[in-house]
């Protein structure tokens, strides 16, 4: 690798004929915009829909990491172990310590490619059972999920392991709206248990929360935790890929699940996942880990062939953290401030990126205030890297924008309610040209909630664009 081997171009050589078709097909609609910013409007369009994060990357993992990473080294163009080398392993493990607060061995650590990939790798693995532990998940098995939720969990837990995500659906209004509690995770436990005569049998948790970028407190994952697991036959997944993405103003602070009273009880039965891609912003590398010391997800990964048992590959064999995301990681993981000896660059980073994060959010929030663009947060709250913001307001005032001024690449989502639709559909046309999550993308349980990455550009770009945002939104209300 050259020292400009990581480029921050944004242009694209992909002919538009090419790119319009490939987009064409993509069902993940973050993902279009994506595609769609980097191929097709590479240097016009504001992307602030997507979950990326520029923020470290800029302020110092260029200057520290990658301008004095080497040419590839030999050993890097072999095979090497796919769930991680002890080595990397033993790495992530401090990295995770750091976090988590209790210690994180390295034998529970796997590798995958993409944290995606290591929700699909659970999924798969506890679909296997082992004498005295709960039995196997079998086809259509209800996954639980507070909704809005990424929309990522479908592709992990449905496409290939075929089990059913099943919303739990916050309330949007009132004095407690998006508040996750214990009776909402409840009643709809319950509810499904009725309908289908079968009880969901895994809960996954985002904490912090994507898109709603919330802390859960201490207090109440230990309440759910110890509720949900009184169920013998449930499993917790803790989605912790935001950990490091904390406000130096939000008070209820980050709690691992690995450092819950609950885990200490039921640790076979609460698996934890996180990866490189937000935090650290290496979004294109996919890299991802599962946390677990349950001895069937750890078969599952490390492969096995045990006496009397069919032989199993391990999972990572199939989405692997290979020898290319081994050196650019371990550049990362491996680099000193000040040279050897000296503070790690990963802890160093994580540090300043919560400096990074807060600098960023006040001004991104005042510029909202600014433009009197509602949006669902408390000030003591964390945000990780969103706003969610209310739109509510104009999902009756939207006008599709006129030919001249609509984007040449309609994307859409056949799911949306049609009036968040437009509203997406207006401000990604000139003169506006900013992308937004539509909520109905993350199965918000009402339309008008738009998703804003305020990590995807710099706080200029950002407070920009939401003038823009704030100009056409008051259009709206002027014509209406
Ligand atoms: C909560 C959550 N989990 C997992 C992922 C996917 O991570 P990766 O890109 O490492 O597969 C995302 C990406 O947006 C996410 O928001």
């Amino acid at each position: 690798m050259t020292t400009n081997a990581v480029s921050t171009s944004r242009h694209s050589s992909t002919p538009p004929e090419e790119a319009t078709a490939l987009l064409a097909r993509m069902p993940d609609l973050e993902q279009a915009l994506a595609f769609y910013h980097r191929h097709l409007a590479p240097d016009t369009a504001v992307d602030l829909s997507v979950a990326e994060n520029v923020l470290v990357y800029d302020d110092s993992m260029q200057k520290m990491v990658f301008a004095n990473t080497n040419l590839l080294p030999e050993k890097y163009i072999h095979y090497i172990s796919p769930y991680g080398t002890p080595e990397l392993r033993q790495q992530v493990a401090d990295l995770l310590t750091e976090a988590f607060g209790p210690r994180v061995p390295a034998e529970n650590v796997f590798g995958t490619a993409g944290v995606a990939s290591a929700l699909e790798c659970l999924a798969f693995a506890l679909k296997d059972s082992e004498p005295g532990g709960p039995p196997p998940l079998v086809d259509g098995d209800a996954v639980l999920i507070p909704a809005p939720y990424w929309q990522g969990f479908n592709w992990s837990f449905e496409q290939r392991p075929k089990l059913t995500c099943v919303p739990v659906n916050l309330p949007t209004d009132g004095p407690h709206a998006f508040q996750l509690t214990l009776e909402l995770v409840r009643n709809q436990y319950e509810e499904h248990k009725k309908q289908t005569g079968r009880a969901p049998r895994l809960l996954v948790l985002t904490n912090p929360h994507n898109p709603l970028g919330v802390n859960y407190s201490k207090k109440l994952l230990e309440d759910i935790y110890a509720w949900a697991l009184g169920d013998p036959d449930l499993h917790i997944i803790s989605d912790e890929i935001y950990c490091h993405s904390q406000l130096n103003s939000s008070t209820t602070p980050f709690t691992s699940a690995v450092a819950l009273d609950a885990y200490a009880e039921h640790p076979d039965r609460i698996h934890v996942v996180w990866g490189f891609a937000k935090d650290f912003g290496l979004s294109g590398f996919r890299t991802g880990f599962v946390i677990s010391r349950n001895t069937v997800v750890q078969r599952a990964m490390l492969g096995s062939k045990d006496p009397g048992a069919e032989k199993r590959h391990p999972m990572s064999w199939f989405t692997p953290f290979d020898s290319l995301k081994h050196y650019v990681v371990g550049a990362v993981l491996s680099a000193s401030v000040n040279g050897p000896g000296s503070e790690l660059y990963t802890t160093y980073a994580m540090r300043t990126y919560r400096d990074l994060l807060s600098t960023s959010y006040d001004k991104v929030k005042a510029r909202l205030k600014h433009n009197s663009i509602k949006y669902i947060h408390k000030d003591s709250d964390n945000t990780a890297q969103f706003f969610w913001l209310d739109l509510r307001d104009y999902l009756d005032l939207c006008v599709p924008p006129d030919q001249d001024n609509a984007t040449p690449f309609p994307l859409t989502d056949p799911d949306l309610d049609p009036r968040e639709q437009c509203l997406f559909d207006y401000l990604r046309a000139a003169p506006t040209e900013v992308s937004l999550l539509p909520g109905g993308v993350m199965h918000s349980p009402a339309p008008g909630f738009f998703r804003l990455c305020y990590t995807a550009r710099q706080p200029g770009e950002v407070c920009e664009a939401i003038d823009k945002v704030g100009k056409a939104l008051a259009l709206l209300k002027s014509q209406a």
